[in-house]
């Protein structure tokens, strides 16, 4: 992992699209951007067209004009290959280069991400503008960073793609008869005798096949970042000295498994827009912000850094393995219905949410507001209002406390509970025909991290081949897929001490989505002691109460003991008396089952309880509900966060250094959605 070039502190800044506006207002958003504090921007995103307007006709005079300006005006640049959005002349010259749908429909030129990754020309065109970039700007000296694409998630099943897809199946099985063996050919005679007969999952009859489905999401997520490899080792040709990164999109849509692609960046970059406009929205920063900081540790361990004996001096930044916010509204929350305005202060909160949680900075779509094309109302830092606004004075006062700031980049967060992420669980479980419509495996990810969140633990996610060892409570919700390998690493750190509590619908099938039968989880049973004989989905509207005087709902289980202790029981009904959570020594730790969903407070209070019980504190025990409290911390030193999401005044009793004003405080006064930083004493 790896730091932008000639940056110290934090970052601050945005997607810079200076081709959307007359070169007479460049050197205005300059000065606009050092009244803000802003030290690095992401140009060129979206500019094909306008650096290759005919094929090999390069213009790139503005460009240098842009980074000239940029360079004076003391602000560094993550520049970005435009291999998201290809010109026009592109689509009309390789129409086999466009994307086809699943049910067989070629798509037209007319807005982003209309290529396919798998098509010969879009990837030598992709190279080619790459390479002309890299070889105009390696000396430039703005270049702090390679901005790679924008968010790979782009998914085609044309003939192209069919050549790949069996390809990678190649090199994953081998021989066919391992597909056939993998996808339970035998099912619907779906058994091959040629590779030439397996094609992408297209539209069909009727269901398709979940574990070809599951192969073909694993195989577009190695496809695409096989594309943005081929581009990053160009650009690391010509300047090896400057990191190469590309930003994450999230989303069940897309088809990208973000933990083994941070192996593969300089430094794990993502775009995070909450999807609620209550709490939900600071909850799923918390969410995205333990993910990104995860997958940057899981990075670090896998890649070429973690690969060598230790950081090179001077390549890993102290913090820790290092992320970034790279996109984010500044004024908006984005739902289905309307554009939401960001109260006052929640901009800052959000950022501050998110540099609280390990980011090395906060970073927005877009610099200015756009005045036409197909994203015209999303916000800006400087909006349509232009800089006498409310929003662009926000962003000012952002700017200079992230300033005030920059000696917590050396602090990293360290999380006791992790919950385990398995980007295969969710797409498996998109692609089969699920006892109940609700079983839904990020809404139950969310709710275990929802209730860590509430009960005031910073959690890390783990996925398979994480070292486990280090935490003192690991959560499985839903972990659809296990295989032998992770099983019996999950079994390993129970028996070497750890906690562990898994939730219903987890270890039922391996990583083939085969069912483990004999009793459901198959992959957990002896760890667990118990045995699952049958599934009860229950209607949204049933609640079952338990013997603690909770209850359960949305799904239940026939749970026979085989060594565990029932610890809370169904009461009425067909379970009655059966039990519902339970409990079992194994080795030096504990293993817990939860075979029901419980409502957001009992199962904060659970996650609670064992959390203590294996020895993991809450970060900040004094503060109030609604006030978030994130440590991040080095040997030597630690830095309080605390963001107040409540609209009432909040007094937190703890000391330090306050970092916005400098001064030593006992108690931490925070106004209505206030935050402050401690440097704790
Ligand atoms: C994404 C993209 C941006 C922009 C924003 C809008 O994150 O990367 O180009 O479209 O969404 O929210």
């Amino acid at each position: 992992m790896r730091w932008p070039k000639g940056l110290t502190g934090l970052c601050y800044g945005g997607d810079y699209n200076p081709e959307q506006w007359p070169a007479e207002v460049w050197p205005t958003d300059v000065e606009l951007m050092r009244r803000a504090r802003v030290n690095l921007v992401t140009v060129g995103v979206f500019a094909w067209s306008r650096l290759e307007p005919q094929p090999g006709r390069y213009d790139f005079d503005w460009l240098d004009r842009v980074l000239d300006l940029l360079h004076d005006g003391g602000i560094r640049v993550a520049l970005a290959t435009p291999t998201a959005s290809p010109p026009p002349w592109f689509s009309l010259r390789h129409p086999d280069a466009l994307p086809v749908t699943a049910d067989g429909v070629r798509l037209s030129h007319g807005s982003r991400d209309t290529y396919c990754a798998s098509a010969p020309a879009y990837r030598a065109a992709a190279r080619e503008i790459a390479v002309a970039l890299a070889e105009r700007y390696r000396d430039h000296p703005a270049l702090a960073l390679w901005h790679v694409h924008n968010e790979y998630g782009t998914t085609c099943h044309c003939e192209h793609v069919a050549v790949a897809f069996r390809a990678w199946l190649r090199a994953r099985y081998g021989d066919l008869d391992s597909v056939n063996d993998a996808w339970t050919g035998s099912f619907w005679s779906q058994h091959y005798s040629g590779w030439e007969q397996i094609r992408p999952p297209r539209a069909t009859q009727y269901l398709g096949n979940p574990s070809q489905l599951l192969d073909f999401r694993r195989f577009v997520s190695d496809e695409l970042l096989a594309a943005y490899v081929e581009q990053r080792d160009l650009l690391r040709a010509a300047t090896p000295d400057v990191p190469v990164t590309t930003n994450y999109v999230l989303g069940g849509w897309v088809p990208v498994d973000h933990a083994r692609w941070s192996a593969e960046v300089d430094l794990v970059a993502i775009d995070h827009y909450p999807a609620e406009i209550g709490p939900g929205a600071e909850e799923q920063t918390a969410f995205a912000a333990d993910l990104a900081r995860s997958w940057a540790r899981h990075g670090q361990r896998t890649g070429r850094a973690g690969r060598t004996a230790g950081p090179p001096e001077g390549r890993n930044p102290p913090g820790g393995p290092a992320w970034l916010l790279m996109e984010s509204a500044p004024n908006l929350i984005i739902t289905p219905d309307r554009m939401h305005a960001k109260e006052p202060g929640r901009m800052t909160r959000h950022s501050l949410a998110h540099v609280a949680r390990g980011s090395r900075g906060a970073m927005f779509f877009q610099w200015r507001a756009s005045r036409g094309g197909a994203e015209v109302f999303h916000s800006a830092l400087v909006p349509h209002a232009g800089p006498d606004s409310r929003a662009f004075r926000e962003a000012v006062s952002l700017g200079a406390l992230l300033a005030r700031l920059s000696e917590v980049d050396a602090g990293t967060v360290r999380a006791r509970v992790a919950i385990a992420w398995d980007a295969a669980s969710w797409w498996a479980l998109q692609a089969t025909v699920l006892p109940s419509a609700q079983l839904d495996y990020a809404a139950e990810v969310s709710a275990a991290h929802r209730a860590l969140y509430r009960a005031g633990h910073p959690t890390d996610f783990v996925t398979d081949g994480d070292d486990l060892f280090g935490y003192a409570l690991l959560v499985l919700p839903a972990l659809y897929l296990v295989s032998d390998r992770y099983a019996s690493r999950i079994r390993d750190y129970v028996a070497a001490g750890g906690h562990l509590l898994v939730s219903y619908f987890s270890g039922i099938a391996d990583e083939h989505a085969r069912v483990r039968v004999g009793g459901y989880p198959g992959a957990l049973r002896d760890l667990l002691g118990i045995r699952v004989e049958e599934f009860h989905p229950l209607d949204p509207t049933i609640r079952l109460p338990l013997s603690d005087g909770s209850t359960g709902r949305l799904w239940a289980e026939t749970v026979r003991l085989t060594g565990a202790t029932p610890s809370v029981g169904y009461l009425g009904g067909l379970l009655d008396g059966q039990p519902a959570l339970t409990r079992h020594g194994y080795g030096d730790g504990v293993a817990w089952y939860l075979s029901t969903r419980l409502d957001d407070d009992p199962y904060r209070d659970l996650l609670a309880r064992v959390a203590e019980a294996a020895g993991a504190a809450p970060t900040c025990p004094a503060a109030q509900a609604g006030v978030e409290a994130v440590r991040r911390c080095t040997a030597e030193a630690s830095w309080l966060f605390l963001l107040n999401h409540t609209d009432a005044p909040q007094t937190v009793p703890v000391s330090g250094v306050d970092l916005f004003t400098g001064v030593h405080v006992d108690r931490v006064v925070l106004p209505a959605g206030g935050c402050a930083v401690l440097r704790e004493t």
